[in-house]
């Protein structure tokens, strides 16, 4: 008898419960105002190979990208539940609506605006060349006649397809960038191109291996990374929103400033 009157009790207690409703997630916003959390966990998914944007420390994904999908999805009130699974099946994952969204420094094109949708953008990028310090490579045409380490499927292979042709002999392709790096490490090729941040942020951060890098805006273009959705995706408008809400309330900045110790140019992004 003990035992049916309190499963009465707990069964009434847990009703006010969710009548009240103190059983939803209740988040504070950056803007300060309480907001709901729907609830929803979206899988989102990267190629955790790419310093400062996306990288493993220990078995957890960090980056700028995830700093700011977090900050993002918390503003469109979406939980994330981040997977790094390799760059090209990123591709396969969104076209197959396995997956909710990509972060992953991608560059928005035209190419890709075929197959996905991209919201509006996060960051300014170009293609530059990561060399040994005593290399005589001064621009992109003087690529011609080395070997190029590049990772597979990015914007970087486009950019050395354009200066060498098509499926040359010279460009190595790379699974992902770190690989690619490797390459020219061990001396299989003599330029890595990929995109600025992250050559710039590999030669700062490992002075031993006495590496620099050049740039050529004549050879390579402006980029600007998206956030990738499968095609349709009601996600794309909710999360334009989200991005433009954490750059006007100062959220964006925060977090550019903590990972490259600058200020973002936000005007640029949202010319
Ligand atoms: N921005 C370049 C592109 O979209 C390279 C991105 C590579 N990203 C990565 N996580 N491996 O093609």
């Amino acid at each position: 008898m003990k035992k049916v009157s309190f499963l009465v009790f707990a069964m009434v207690a847990s009703l006010l419960l969710v009548m009240t409703g103190c059983g939803k997630d209740k988040e504070v916003s950056t803007t300060g105002k309480e907001e709901e959390s729907n609830g929803k966990t979206l899988r989102i998914v990267t190629d955790a190979n790419y310093a400062p944007f996306e990288y493993l420390e220990g078995d957890k994904i960090v980056g700028f990208d995830v700093d700011f999908i977090n900050a993002v999805a918390k503003e469109a009130g979406y939980e994330v539940k981040l997977e790094s699974v390799g760059w090209d099946p990123i591709f396969v994952e969104i076209e197959g609506k396995r997956a909710d969204v990509a972060i992953s420094a991608i560059t928005v094109n035209d190419e890709r605006k075929q197959s996905y949708d991209f919201s509006v953008p996060y960051f300014l990028s170009t293609n530059k060349i990561l060399v040994p310090e005593d290399s005589d490579i001064k621009s992109g045409d003087e690529l011609k006649g080395n070997v190029i380490a590049v990772q597979t499927g990015t914007t970087g292979q486009e950019a050395v397809e354009k200066l060498l042709g098509k499926n040359h002999k010279d460009i190595k392709k790379f699974e992902n960038n770190n690989l690619a790096i490797q390459e020219l490490l061990k001396g299989g090729a003599s330029a890595v191109v990929a995109d600025n941040t992250v050559v710039e942020e590999y030669v700062k951060n490992n002075p031993d291996q006495k590496l620099k890098v050049v740039e050529d805006s004549k050879s390579f273009n402006e980029e600007f990374y998206g956030l990738m959705f499968p095609k349709g995706s009601e996600l794309k408008s909710e999360f334009d929103k989200a991005v433009n809400a954490i750059y006007e309330n100062g959220k964006y900045a925060e977090i550019y400033k903590e990972w490259f110790g600058t200020d973002p140019d936000i005007e640029t992004l949202k010319a």
